[in-house]
């Protein structure tokens, strides 16, 4: 391909701009990739463990990490320029790598710090413009892949994200779930298996049912004996779209999967989920669920161009086109509920009449 130096469209009409424009914010924008890559850097060596252990100078802590000090430095000052260090005295921790960076923290979010900027995540958007002019991805291996390794390395990377976002929806369904008797849940693509082990685990007598590939279901099973619910847990290994769902649930789960289709698949699917419900099941959705506009809820906008770069029609559908759905497939209206802190929602649908 060849950059032209000098602008070369003679078509293109004059700027009807006036006021002259900083080219700043567009600066900023080009420096993602160095953002990403530093805060990964600093996921990877150890860094925030160690300052967070008391070590404040470049070679104290580049000695703890077995790195050069001057490379240490230089990181060390960029993630000081991101705003997640503090170099008044020494090097500290700000309140935000605190929470989020330190390996022993409850939030901790490193893993999906390494899940998000992997070297197979660079991979797919060094073909991004080549997905935009496919209509989707031109990867061999993707999002629908059957087995993908990525989702095993998601699966424990994620439950940072999972684990509060996962009491949060116990939270929301405590009294209703409480007056169910032997609540029975299906989580479908379930990863970690947070969503419904966390629901499990506050109800005596639930019992849940996680399905995801094979492969992901053999690292299910560490959470399963970690909150103790192997005898109330059973297993359905395959795809979604054609293992027998059993049932009927009371709740069906399904979270971060509906983005990975197209809106005719997923309706497709909702039509299969509504028939493993009780009559008065409930189906939770849990997404990102754009608002119609890019620049007041950016974060959706964005994450559809990482499903766009690997999966054949994937992306973040929006509020209203889920409302559409859950209608159409027999659901009464959902209740919308933030997940706090996270540009995701959750919609609480009953299975109508
Ligand atoms: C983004 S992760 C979501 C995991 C979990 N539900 C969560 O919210 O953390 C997507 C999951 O869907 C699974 N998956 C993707 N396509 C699937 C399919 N057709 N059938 C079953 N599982 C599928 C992947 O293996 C992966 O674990």
């Amino acid at each position: 391909m060849i950059i032209p130096v000098l602008p070369m469209d003679r078509e293109t009409p004059p700027s009807t701009s006036t006021a002259s424009v900083s080219p700043e914010p567009l600066m900023r924008m080009i420096e993602g990739l160095q953002v990403t890559a530093i805060i990964r850097a600093g996921v990877q060596l150890g860094v925030f463990d160690q300052i967070a252990t008391g070590r404040d100078q470049a070679g104290s802590i580049a000695a703890a990490i077995d790195a050069d000090e001057r490379g240490t430095r230089i990181l060390l000052d960029a993630l000081a320029a991101l705003g997640l260090l503090d170099t008044a005295e020494g090097y500290r921790l700000t309140p935000l790598a605190d929470a989020f960076l330190v390996t022993s923290r409850p939030g901790y979010l490193g893993g999906m710090v390494n899940i998000s900027a992997a070297p197979w995540t660079w991979t797919a958007y060094s073909h991004l413009a080549e997905a935009v002019r496919h209509g989707g991805t031109v990867l061999d291996h993707h999002a629908e892949t059957p087995g993908h390794e990525f989702w095993e390395a998601f699966a424990p990377s994620s439950t940072g994200m999972a684990a509060p976002a996962s009491r949060r929806l116990s939270e929301l369904l405590r009294g209703w779930a409480a007056q169910r008797e032997n609540l029975e849940i299906l989580d479908i693509a379930c990863g970690s298996g947070l969503y419904s082990l966390t629901l499990a685990a506050q109800h005596p007598t639930a019992r849940a049912t996680l399905l995801d590939w094979a492969n992901v279901l053999e690292l299910t099973q560490d959470n399963v004996e970690a909150l103790g619910l192997r005898e109330r847990t059973s297993f359905i290994e395959g795809d979604v779209f054609e293992v027998a769902l059993g049932g009927p649930y009371d709740v069906i789960i399904a979270s971060h999967i509906l983005h990975h289709f197209s809106e005719q698949r997923c309706r497709e699917l909702m039509s299969r989920l509504v028939t493993a419900l009780k009559p008065d099941g409930r189906l939770v959705v849990h997404e990102f669920a754009s608002g119609p506009c890019p620049a007041d809820d950016p974060s959706p906008y964005l994450f559809s161009i990482v499903m766009l770069t690997w999966s054949r029609e994937g992306e973040a559908h929006m509020l209203d086109t889920y409302r559409r759905l859950l209608h159409d497939a027999g659901f009464s209206p959902p209740e919308v509920h933030a997940n706090q802190g996270m540009p995701t929602r959750f919609l609480i649908a009953e299975r109508a009449g």
